[in-house]
C-alpha cells in the first residue's frame, strides 16, 4: 500500500555543502535485466535503493533468477529455467520494465511481456520496439495488453530506430539485448545515445557481448553463442547530478557535489553559465556557485547530448525565478507540463503556447500545498520549495522515492529544512 506521506519543505534558506550522486536509475534498470541473459551469477554495485530498481528486482525474481540486495550491490544469480512471462501488475507500475522483452526472447525464444502503461508525461508507445525485433525475425501479437513474441531464432539485421521523436532509449536496450545472442551482426541506426545506454553496452560486452558504437548513433553488434556472469559498477545518475545542481542554483547557493562526471551534463552547464552559474571541478567533486546577476534562458530538449527531457521541469523551476522571459519547448515529450500548473500555484507566471512554456520570471516563489505528478515534475516542486518564502507541502511523494535515493538526508545534509508528515 502506497504510504499517502507528503514532504514538507521550509524554503527561502541557501543550501551549504556536500552531496552525493547515487547511482543512475535509468542505467540500472535495462542492465538488471540483462542479467536474464546468462545462467550464470552477475555482481552489480552501486545500485540506487529506489522504488523501480525493487520493481525491477521483483520482476526479475519473477522471471526465476534469486537476488540478494546487500546495500547498493546486488547479486543476482539463476535458480531452474526463466519464466517468461511478466505481468500486467508490474509492468503498469514502471514503463522501464518492458526492457525484459529482449532478453528474455534472446535467452528463450519467447516472451509475454504486458504493454506498458502510458503515464502524465505522455502517451508512450512501443512501435520501435515491436519494429526492430519484428526485423531480427520475431512473430509478434499483442492481445488482451500483453506482447507475445515468439522467435526460434533472431537474426541480425540493419535496422533504423528512429522515430516521430528521434531515438528512443529502452527500444535501444530492448534491441541490443536480443542482437547480442542473435545470427549474425546486428546494426542499429539512429541509436540513443544517452550514457545510460552506453553503460548498459558495456556490462553486456563484461558479459562476452560483441558491441561497437555504443554511445554513438549507429550500434553494430556481432551475435555470439552465449554470454556469462559479470560484475558491473553503474554510473552515477547524471539527472539527479542536474537536479540537485539546479537546487543550488534556485536557492542562489553554493555546494559540492561528488562522483559527478560532468562530461555527461555539458549542455546543463554550458546553459547555466550563460545564466551565470560558475562551476569549478577538483577530481570527481563539481562545485556550483551562484551568483548575484542571473539571465533568462530558454532551452528546447532533445535526445542526449541535447539537453535532456528528465531535466526539463527542474530547469522551468529556475527560470520561473530569473527576472526576464525565457521559452522552454520539449521535443522528445511535448505534452511534459503537468508541472506548470503546480509552479503557477506557488506564485510562478508560466502560461502554455502550442508546443512551448513561456515563463516571466517572478522575485519570489510562496510555499504551498502542490501535488506531484511524475518523478522529474515532483523534483522541480522541491526545487521551488527551497527557494519559495514560507512551506510547502508536496504530496504523492511516492513519485518522488521512485528516481531519487535517500532524498530527505541528501536534503538535509545540504542544510535544507525538510520533514514528512502523514498526507
Ligand atoms: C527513457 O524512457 C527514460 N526512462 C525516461 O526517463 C526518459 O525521459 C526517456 O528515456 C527520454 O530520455 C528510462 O530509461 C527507464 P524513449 P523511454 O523511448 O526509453 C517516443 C525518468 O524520469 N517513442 O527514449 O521510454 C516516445 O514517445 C524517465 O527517469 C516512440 O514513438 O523513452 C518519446 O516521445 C521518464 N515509439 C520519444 O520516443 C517507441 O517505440 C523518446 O522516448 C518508443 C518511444
Amino acid at each position: 500500500m502506497i504510504q499517502l506521506e507528503k514532504m514538507m519543505i521550509e524554503g527561502g534558506r541557501p543550501l551549504k555543502g556536500e552531496v552525493k550522486i547515487s547511482g543512475s536509475k535509468n542505467a540500472t534498470l535495462p542492465i538488471l535485466a540483462a542479467t536474464l541473459l546468462t545462467d550464470e551469477p552477475c555482481v552489480v554495485d552501486n545500485v540506487p535503493q529506489l522504488r523501480d530498481t525493487k520493481t525491477m528486482l521483483r520482476l526479475i525474481e519473477s522471471l526465476g533468477k534469486k537476488v540478494v540486495v546487500e546495500g547498493n550491490r546486488v547479486r543476482i544469480s539463476q535458480h531452474g529455467p526463466l519464466k517468461t512471462v511478466a505481468d500486467y501488475k508490474m509492468v503498469s507500475t514502471m514503463r522501464g520494465s518492458f526492457c525484459v522483452l529482449g532478453p528474455l526472447l534472446a535467452k528463450m525464444k519467447k516472451a509475454k511481456v504486458s504493454l506498458p502503461g502510458g503515464c502524465v508525461i505522455g502517451v508512450r508507445p512501443v512501435d520501435l520496439h515491436l519494429k526492430g525485433l519484428k526485423a531480427m525475425g520475431t512473430k509478434i501479437d499483442v492481445e488482451g495488453g500483453y506482447v507475445i513474441a515468439r522467435a526460434k531464432q533472431l537474426k541480425g539485421d540493419l535496422i533504423y530506430l528512429g522515430g516521430t521523436f528521434g531515438s528512443s532509449v529502452l527500444a535501444t536496450a530492448n534491441l541490443m539485448m536480443a542482437a547480442v545472442l542473435a545470427q549474425g551482426t546486428t546494426v542499429i541506426e539512429c541509436a540513443a545515445c544517452e550514457p545510460e545506454v552506453e553503460d548498459l553496452a558495456n556490462f553486456l560486452i563484461k558479459m562476452g557481448a560483441q558491441i561497437q558504437g555504443q554511445g554513438s548513433p549507429r550500434l553494430v553488434i556481432k551475435g555470439v553463442k552465449r554470454l556469462h556472469g559479470a560484475e558491473f559498477r553503474i554510473s552515477p545518475d547524471r539527472i539527479e547530478t542536474g537536479t540537485y545542481i539546479l537546487m543550488a542554483v534556485a536557492t542562489g547557493s553554493t555546494i559540492t557535489i561528488r562522483d559527478v562526471n560532468e562530461s555527461q551534463l555539458l549542455v546543463l552547464i554550458d546553459k547555466l553559465q550563460e545564466h551565470g552559474v560558475r562551476f569549478s571541478k577538483k577530481g570527481d567533486a563539481l562545485t556550483v556557485q551562484c551568483q548575484k546577476r542571473r539571465f533568462p534562458v530558454s532551452v528546447t530538449t532533445y535526445p542526449y547530448p541535447g539537453f535532456p527531457t528528465d531535466l526539463q521541469a527542474q530547469f522551468m523551476a529556475v527560470m520561473a525565478l530569473t527576472p526576464g522571459v525565457s521559452v522552454i519547448e520539449d521535443k522528445v515529450f511535448p505534452d511534459r507540463f503537468m508541472h506548470i500548473a503546480e509552479l503557477n500555484r506557488m506564485g510562478a507566471q508560466i502560461r502554455r503556447e502550442t508546443n512551448a512554456a513561456v515563463i516571466q520570471g517572478v522575485k519570489q516563489l510562496y510555499g504551498a500545498p502542490v501535488m506531484a505528478s511524475d518523478l522529474r515534475a515532483s523534483a522541480a516542486l522541491v526545487i521551488a520549495g527551497l527557494a519559495a518564502q514560507g512551506k510547502t507541502e508536496i504530496q504523492r511523494i511516492y513519485h518522488l522515492e521512485r528516481g531519487y535515493e535517500h532524498l530527505d538526508e541528501k536534503l538535509k545534509g545540504l542544510g535544507a529544512k525538510v520533514w514528512r508528515e502523514k498526507g
